[in-house]
């Protein structure tokens, strides 16, 4: 396994092990997950279901897609089962258990949209990616409030993975030096909305982790991956800059696909296997 560079951003346990920069981003926005984001539930359900039938379409016919989006202020039966209760610390804080809960739950109710009634529990693999039913692609994501998960099954063999941002989060904290390559930074902090373009490169770069983690099982670190824009608030063109499997070497490209609403983005990448 390849060794996680110190600035890996491992959530996977309540200890989670930040750099200093990325430490202080997650408890800015732990700190003020009530202060951002003035989208309604329903604006932003219309939101992630454009970016979801536009997966659909990605993937092709035959493919089944389906998402649950939940939010902190609906109550609501989070329970977790016995075997997905016992993935967390038991040292871990209420904030924490609340949006772990949440987000089995909605993995759950998008499961049953596919028509898979019994879900099995969604456990947790070694770096904290989660393990779905065999057959089925899947992914989560929390930001402040609100957390959404997307499921997809079919012919093929894929990947998804889906990130929710807020560019508030990034309101004091300059992080751009940990995930920006040169050429990003340059597009960073070229135009004025620096924070915006942070936001929608770092949401890119996780939502591409999450679809490739399970292609290669490995980290991936943030300057692994150089991103170009596509067009204006689209999304972006992510190239390899390093060999990080048979697959993906240097030069590999693909999509990821980003949605604003309001101060959040929603990046998804869907990854087919070759
Ligand atoms: C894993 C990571 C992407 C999560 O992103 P985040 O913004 O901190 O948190 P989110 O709420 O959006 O996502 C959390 C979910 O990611 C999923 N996840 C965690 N590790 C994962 C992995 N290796 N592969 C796929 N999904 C993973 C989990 O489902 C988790 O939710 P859960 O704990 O409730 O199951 C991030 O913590 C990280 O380690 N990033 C560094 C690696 C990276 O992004 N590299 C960029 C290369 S292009």
């Amino acid at each position: 396994m390849v060794p996680k560079p110190s600035h890996h951003l491992d959530n996977t346990a309540d200890n989670c092990h930040y750099p200093y920069s990325c430490r202080s981003v997650q408890s800015t926005v732990a700190g003020r997950s009530s202060n951002y984001s003035a989208v309604n539930k329903s604006e932003l359900t219309a939101m992630v279901r454009r970016a979801v039938e536009r997966m659909r379409s990605s993937l092709g016919s035959g493919h089944n897609i389906a998402f649950a989006l939940l939010s902190a202020q609906e109550t609501g039966n989070y329970t977790l089962r016995p075997d997905e209760a016992s993935i967390l610390s038991p040292h871990a804080s209420q904030t924490k258990k609340e949006r772990f809960a949440r987000g089995r739950t909605a993995a759950h109710l998008a499961l049953q949209q596919l028509g898979i009634e019994k879900s099995p529990p969604i456990l947790r693999g070694q770096e904290g990616e989660p393990l779905w039913p065999i057959g089925v692609a899947g992914s989560i994501t929390h930001c402040g409030l609100w957390t959404i998960v997307v499921v997809a099954k079919g012919p093929k063999h894929f990947s998804l993975g889906v990130d929710l941002e807020s560019y508030c989060k990034i309101n004091h904290i300059d992080i751009s030096g940990l995930v920006c390559c040169d050429k990003e930074l340059d597009w960073v902090t070229a135009g004025n909305d620096f924070r915006k373009r942070l936001a929608s490169i770092f949401s890119a770069k996780e939502a591409a982790y999450k679809a490739l983690y399970p292609v290669c099982n490995r980290y991936i670190d943030f300057k692994e991956v150089e991103l170009s824009p596509l067009s204006p608030e689209k999304g972006f063109r992510g190239q390899f800059c390093t060999s990080i499997s048979d697959q993906l070497t240097p030069g590999y490209s693909f999509q990821i696909q980003c949605r604003w609403l309001k101060d959040l983005i929603f990046s998804y990448v869907v990854h087919a296997a070759e």
